[in-house]
């Protein structure tokens, strides 16, 4: 494993995040949803963990992230922050805990920071959610923005297709991006937005941008796991690089233990008391 400027850090923290940002150094985040995986994200030096709601569509199979529960975003987080020692955990607050008001909002952060003893929590949205955004940071919780693709909004637009492609769309991200870096969030994830505009946020802003299919000018990146490792087979966008076929893999060892059972070759002597 190469050693980067910031990869000896016992615990990667906000501030840490801020000085990769402002040296240079792009910070590398990934999702993960329990114990066993988000061990080997930790032991691998990953910088930042997200519990996303993606755990709707690659844990749970449902067709969007809307129906997952606070509880269940608990249960997730609380495995993964078993885990890890060195990496940022930041949790997704999933739809319904935060948008109806600051106050509903702050009741939901602080139960996923007390009961999975997570770093910081992240929420989609820009000026519309303001209000929640200031209220959870005045409790010092921590809050990661998330803008461009809100997949929690898939009703409101009918599509994942790529966001701000029209001036006046492009305009309001880049707007609602300065006002989320105005209210205190550490960070903000950009999803599926020209890399132009991604650049363009990124130069404004001071705080580090994550970026999903957003281009090369962000301040990190950021992938769903179950993705990047070819576990989920059927999502194929553009943006989305491969770098293993574990599904194959999966399917090959699993054939060859039922044909081993089968063939009375498993166990064989050495393998039974
Ligand atoms: O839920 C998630 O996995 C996310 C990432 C795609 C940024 O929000």
């Amino acid at each position: 494993m190469a050693d980067y400027l910031y990869s000896n850090v016992n615990k990667v923290t906000t501030n840490i995040l801020q000085k990769m940002r402002n040296e240079g150094e792009k910070i590398a985040m990934l999702t993960a949803y329990d114990y066993s995986l988000a061990k080997l994200l930790d032991i691998a030096k990953i910088d930042v963990i997200l519990v996303g709601d993606s755990a709707a569509n690659v844990m749970a199979g449902y067709k969007t992230t809307l129906p997952i529960t606070l509880d269940e975003m608990i249960y997730h987080a609380s495995s993964v922050v078993r885990a890890v020692e060195r990496a940022l955990v930041v949790v997704d607050m999933p739809f319904g805990t935060y948008q109806g008001n600051s106050k509903e909002a702050l009741h939901s952060a602080i139960r996923i920071m007390k009961e999975s003893g997570a770093d910081a929590v992240k929420l989609e949205g820009g000026e519309e959610v303001h209000e929640s955004i200031e209220r959870i940071i005045s409790a010092g919780i921590p809050v990661m923005g998330h803008l461009g693709l809100m997949p929690q909004s898939i009703n409101k637009f009918g599509t994942y297709a790529v966001r701000a492609t029209e001036e006046a769309e492009a305009e309001k991200l880049i707007q609602d991006a300065q006002k989320l870096e105005s209210y205190g969030c550490f960070s903000l994830v950009l999803e599926k937005i020209p890399a132009e505009v991604a650049k363009q946020v990124t130069q404004m802003i001071h705080i580090p941008t994550i970026g999903i299919g957003a281009g090369q000018h962000t301040s990190g990146q950021v992938l769903v796991l179950h993705d990047m490792l070819g576990i989920t087979q059927q999502f194929s966008p553009r943006f989305l690089r491969r770098y293993h076929n574990l599904s194959e893999e999966i399917i090959r060892a699993v054939g060859t233990y039922i044909e081993d059972v089968k063939n009375i070759d498993f166990p064989n002597e050495k393998e039974q008391y």
